[in-house]
């Protein structure tokens, strides 16, 4: 019961990874803050915490308004008075190819992905660094470790991601605060209803990859075990492990592998 009574934020809690953190969370009696847009979504993850943890507050915010977050970290913090472990899981895909996909959409995804993420963070600082402790975890992607078709935007939000808290962890300059960085690879949730298409449009439909990925409960008992141990990076995957694996060691057979993969789709 390494998180009972520990205060929790979660981006990205009314779906996917967010919404099962916050379940297998509640289990072991967590107190949770859940951001997401939609309240409907939120209220229905609430609702199953709430069988468990005592303690369960909904905050709606939508990370995309940047100039928002700075309020929106006070709140969650005034909510139990502190946070213990932000957990950063909202999060949107793509599914264009460069050349289709508009400027705006690059943004948009940089701005829920990475800079949403980076922000709250910046302002969750000074309170972790007052209380002497604090926990940043940063769901990255595997399309963090290595570009994956169709989305162009995506991994490099991920990239991002990866750079930048990977960078922090090398600076280490704040005494008793914790960063994970989690790379998954395919997970059987809803990501691919909200990718954004080549028209702005959302995706709308589940990828068969994904119905076929890890289930979220394996997913997200791998990611709390290993934010229990304070590792630096943890991986959920399986086939893209070998993917990977050809990144390093035969990089021209990955290009040709992610290429064939991903390309069937467009
Ligand atoms: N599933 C996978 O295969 C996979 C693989 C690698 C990495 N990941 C990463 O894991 C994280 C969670 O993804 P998931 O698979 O759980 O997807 P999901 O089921 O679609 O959940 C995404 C969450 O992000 C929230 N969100 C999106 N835009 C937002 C905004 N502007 N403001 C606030 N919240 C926003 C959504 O809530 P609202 O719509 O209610 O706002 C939802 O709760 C993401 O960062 C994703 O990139 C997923």
């Amino acid at each position: 019961m390494y998180f009972r009574d520990k205060v929790i934020w979660i981006t990205g809690a009314s779906s996917g990874i967010g919404a099962e953190l916050a379940r297998q969370l509640a289990a072991q009696q967590a107190r949770l803050v859940l951001t997401a847009r939609r309240a409907e979504a939120l209220a229905g993850v609430a609702k199953d915490c709430l069988q468990h943890t005592q303690h369960c507050t909904i905050l709606e915010g939508d990370l995309a308004q940047a100039e928002l977050l700075q309020e929106l970290t006070g709140r969650a913090i005034g909510v139990y008075g502190h946070i213990d472990v932000v957990i950063h899981s909202a999060g949107i895909s793509q599914r264009s190819t460069a050349i289709d996909t508009s400027m705006d959409t690059i943004r948009k995804i940089m701005e829920v992905n990475f800079f949403a993420a980076v922000t709250i963070t910046k302002y969750l600082l000074p309170h972790f660094a007052a209380r002497g402790s604090g926990h940043v975890v940063a769901i990255s992607s595997m399309a963090g470790l290595m570009g994956f078709p169709m989305r162009t935007g995506y991994a490099a939000s991920k990239h991002a991601v990866k750079g930048y808290f990977e960078t922090m962890q090398t600076e280490a300059d704040i005494p008793g605060l914790d960063i994970t960085i989690v790379s998954p690879g395919r997970i059987n949730t809803p990501i691919s209803l909200s990718a954004i298409t080549p028209t702005g449009e959302l995706h709308g439909k589940m990828d068969e990859e994904l119905l076929n990925g890890i289930p979220v409960s394996e997913c997200a008992d791998k990611i709390l075990r290993g934010v229990a141990r304070r590792k630096k990076h943890i991986i959920v995957a399986r086939g893209e492990r070998f993917l990977w694996w050809f990144w390093w060691f035969w990089h021209p057979v990955y290009l040709k592998i992610a290429h064939k993969e991903g390309m069937r789709h467009k």
